[in-house]
């Protein structure tokens, strides 16, 4: 019987919880509180981890910043995106990949993702292509690198910006180069949920000389590297992330190989497990990924083949001790955002012939009624956890007749 009607569920214990830390995170933390130096512009914590972290994602250049979506926008004004270019994003993302577009006053044109990847379709990519079009920002979904190989060659065939959006993704690796490395630049996000943490926090990663002068300066108010104090260049801001969140980002780094490790041998296996049940469709692995970050694990149900729906199967899930939600529920252009084009200052000269409710996305429109998602911490833990989730799944599956219709 299936544990949302009585029976035995097949997990009691809980997975591991998230954030992981202990004392590497707590020496640094004291260690900066008791040096005094507590701003970006007095200690060394962030100067150490930007370096750190750069490299670990074959970069040269790392700018730290207060979140993900500031470094998405301060990458794009870096890149030089004038008001009213186009940028193509996909649907299917956390909001700020296409709202930091606005912000940087630019028009994001939505292209559909692959039904199997989740990831930007290449061929929705080129369709969607204008004389307007002055970059592209592929999302590395739940942690699988976008299919660079496609979009870099439609970047060079019609001179695009290829920025990643990396907020899933950090130390996954796509052929034999880490992501963060693989556009001209790239935005990583730490805030709470994401696989390296301190809270809030944000990155921009490039080899590009000039890119990386532009977001440092943008990121401290508009100065340049060596100039005047009181000297500001560009319309600007401070955004530049505390020594606290330094700190703590540094203790975290110490553990993100192993981690990354872990969540990409254990997401693999248990995508292996699942994939043979009827109706549950794994995120395809493309073969370029080398490592998968695995920020979520991300399956599709397709409740004709499964015989019950994606939100019974959801709720038996979490009744089987086994976490899970639904994820996005709707495709960002029909986001009341952008369907009003709530977009204050920005655009005003374009905003009349902007239209959100014909963007066409099938894909993710289908994505968000069948997707469920398993949180990365879920796949911290062991290869028992992992039969335990497919055991689950299996369960719900043999006893679906019980959800009858639901
Ligand atoms: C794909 C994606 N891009 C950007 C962001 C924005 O990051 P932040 O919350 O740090 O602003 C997030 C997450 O929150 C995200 O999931």
């Amino acid at each position: 019987m299936l544990a949302l009607f009585g029976g035995s569920p097949i997990r009691t214990r809980p997975f591991p919880s998230w954030p992981v830390f202990g004392k590497t995170e707590e020496d640094r933390l004291l260690g900066t509180l008791r040096s005094g130096e507590w701003g970006r512009l007095d200690g060394h914590q962030v100067e150490a981890f930007e370096r750190r972290f750069a490299a670990m994602h074959g970069c040269r250049h790392g700018v730290a910043v207060v979140n993900g979506t500031v470094s998405l926008r301060i990458a794009l004004l870096a890149a030089g995106i004038q008001a009213e270019d186009e940028v193509i994003v996909p649907p299917y993302t956390f909001l700020s990949t296409a709202s930091a577009v606005v912000e940087a006053n630019a028009i994001p044109v939505f292209a559909d993702i692959d039904l199997d990847t989740f990831n930007l379709d290449p061929k929705a990519v080129e369709a969607a292509i204008t004389a307007r079009t002055r970059a592209i920002i592929p999302v590395h979904f739940a942690g699988q690198p976008a299919d660079m190989d496609a979009l870099q060659r439609l970047a060079d065939a019609h001179g695009l910006l290829l920025l990643e959006d990396a907020a899933h993704a950090h130390g996954a690796s796509h052929g034999a180069r880490a992501v963060g490395s693989l556009g001209q630049i790239a935005s990583f996000s730490f805030q709470s949920s994401k696989n390296l943490t301190a809270g809030e926090g944000g990155i921009i990663t490039t080899n590009d000389e000039a890119l990386a002068a532009a977001s440092r300066s943008i990121q401290n108010c508009g100065r340049t590297e060596g100039g005047i104090w009181y000297e500001h260049h560009v319309i600007s801001g401070n955004y530049r992330l505390g020594e606290f969140q330094g700190a703590v980002l540094n203790g975290q780094l110490d553990r993100l190989e192993e981690q990354t490790a872990t969540r990409d041998a254990n997401g693999t296996c248990l995508a292996r497990q699942l994939q043979s049940l009827p109706g549950v469709l794994p995120q395809r692995r493309s073969p370029q990924c080398t490592r998968h970050a695995y920020h979520l694990f991300m399956l599709r149900l397709n409740p004709i083949e499964f015989g019950a729906s994606r939100d019974a199967v959801l709720s038996a899930l979490e009744a089987e001790g086994i976490p899970c939600s639904a994820g996005y529920g709707f495709s960002l252009p029909a986001q009341p955002l952008f369907r009003n084009k709530a977009f204050g200052p920005y655009l005003p000269g374009v905003r009349d012939r902007l239209d959100y409710g014909r963007a066409r996305c099938p894909n993710s429109d289908l994505v968000c009624t069948q997707s469920i998602w398993l949180e990365h911490s879920l796949l911290l833990g062991t290869r028992e956890d992992m039969n335990e989730i497919a055991a689950a799944f299996e369960k719900i599956h043999h006893y679906r007749d019980q959800l009858g219709g639901r």
